[in-house]
């Protein structure tokens, strides 16, 4: 149920004025050639930005098994989620840019939408706990690579490779890792291409390189994952429906994929957007 104030919007829950907010960011603007309007990809935001004093009283109030946090361990873990806060706004802009780009020199958007998230303090602990590592800021920023995320839902498999090549040529930013399931999928069908950026985050002490998970799929990619993943998290179906249900998403898997081809070489043929068939390569 939806408390008052709140409505769905892009399929989450939250505030009216957040959704309006939102709406408001899609920006619109108007070229001279033509009239034509260009809308910039729409971003969904899983969370409003942080909240200092939210944050400081969740902080204060979580059980780490190991005492309290120093009121100086709070602040060292509120500064670094600002960090990686800034991190994840600069890939997403660098993006909106090149889909832009795109669109002026190809008529063409490669960006369906973006989805930007960072990860919850408890998902922080609960993996810090799960790799045996310590609750600290340092262990946080050498082990964790993906507290900052982007999803990048891109129209056609071609667009996947040529957004990440572009990004990833960049020379202000490096690229940690590659992890390429659309060329390897996974076993249960999963495709998408993962790539880790370092990107620079300035403050008054200087750049901090700050990682961001940047998860690139298409439309039918992301649809798949969308209920595999709900089914992965429905713990209350019996193990024999479970393992159909499984063996249905792989046949979908093949399905969509057959699909995309399809529908990626109809595409090639009426587009003049470039084609880069391969991952970028980590630096
Ligand atoms: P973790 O971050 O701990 O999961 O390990 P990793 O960094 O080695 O994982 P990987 O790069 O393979 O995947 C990271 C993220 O990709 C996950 O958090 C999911 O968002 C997504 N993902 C990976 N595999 C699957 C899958 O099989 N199904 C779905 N729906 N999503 C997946
Ligand atoms: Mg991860």
């Amino acid at each position: 149920m939806l408390s008052a104030g709140q409505h769905r919007c892009f399929g989450f829950h939250e505030s009216e004025e957040s959704c309006h907010a939102k709406l408001r960011s899609q920006r619109v603007s108007s070229f001279a050639k033509g009239g034509a309007v260009h809308f910039s990809p729409v971003i969904l935001d899983r969370q409003n930005r942080i909240n200092t004093a939210e944050l400081q009283t969740h902080l204060k109030n979580i059980d780490f098994g190991q005492g309290p946090l120093a009121p100086e361990q709070i602040t060292e873990f509120i500064d670094q989620m600002q960090v990686y806060e800034g991190a994840m706004y600069e890939i997403s802009t660098k993006l909106e840019i090149l889909d832009s780009e795109f669109q002026v020199r190809f008529s063409h958007n490669p960006i369906h939408h973006m989805e930007r998230r960072l990860k919850s303090i408890n998902s922080i602990i609960g993996k810090l706990q799960r790799r045996n590592l310590p609750l600290t800021v340092d262990a946080i920023k050498d082990n964790l690579f993906d507290v900052a995320g982007v999803r990048v839902i891109c129209n056609y498999r071609d667009d996947v490779y040529s957004v990440a090549n572009y990004l990833s040529a960049q020379n202000d930013i490096q690229v940690l890792r590659v992890k390429d399931y659309i060329k390897n999928p996974k076993q249960n069908g999963y495709r998408s291409l993962h790539v880790i950026y370092a990107v620079p985050v300035f403050l008054s002490s200087g750049p901090h390189y700050t990682p961001v998970e940047v998860q690139l799929r298409t439309i039918a990619m992301d649809y798949w994952a969308s209920l595999e993943h709900a089914l992965r998290y429905k713990t209350d179906l019996p193990d024999a429906k479970l393992t159909e249900h499984s063996q249905t998403l792989l046949d979908c898997a093949r399905s969509l994929q057959n699909i995309e081809t399809q529908m990626q070489n109809i595409h090639r043929d009426i587009n003049s957007a470039p084609q880069v068939g391969e991952a970028p390569q980590a630096n």
